[in-house]
């Protein structure tokens, strides 16, 4: 819970407040990645994964741009979105044995990410949009093609690790 007010008046004070929000979230995703993509199995999740960490690595760049373009700056603010989700994903990870279980709990934690993250990138364009910054616009549409391919393609693998985990259940 806030103990302080940070007194947002108006939109682009929204805005800047929510790209750094963006920029903990990509930073937080580029730490976590790499435990995951340790814990896949699956070939293709692991190599699905590894593109979208350099992808994040790119995104997190961008927006901070963004950020020193607009404040000089490209200090964040916490994401506490991401705080739930990594904790989610990570306590899944320590609870879940079985290698094909654990790939679809993996896919279904990144998805969720990914979820918020189209989210998020899709609510700052359309700000960016009213603030009349195009050049914004067009980064961040673009972050928000690279969240929505990686949805499809999580979904695309989930569809065989799910088939796997189904057919060699882990006797108790
Ligand atoms: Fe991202
Ligand atoms: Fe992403």
């Amino acid at each position: 819970m806030k103990l302080f007010s940070a007194n947002i008046e108006d939109l682009k004070t929204l805005y800047i407040s929510n790209l750094k929000k963006a920029l903990d979230l990509e930073q937080k995703i580029c730490k976590s990645l790499p435990d995951m993509i340790e814990n896949s199995t699956d070939q293709q999740l692991a190599a699905g994964l590894r593109t979208h960490l350099e992808q994040s690595q790119g995104h997190a760049s961008k927006v901070a741009s963004l950020l020193q373009q607009h404040t000089g700056s490209d200090s964040t603010e916490t994401c506490k979105v991401m705080d739930g989700l990594a904790t989610e994903a990570s306590d899944t990870l320590k609870d879940v044995k079985d290698p094909a279980v654990r790939d679809i709990a993996i896919i279904a934690g990144a998805q969720q990410v990914e979820h918020h993250e189209i989210a998020v990138y899709g609510t700052l364009k359309n700000w960016a949009r009213v603030l009349g910054l195009s050049s914004d616009v067009s980064t961040l549409e673009s972050i928000e093609r690279d969240e929505i391919k990686a949805d499809q393609m999580l979904t695309q693998i989930a569809g065989t690790v799910n088939y796997q985990a189904e057919k060699e259940p882990v006797l108790a």
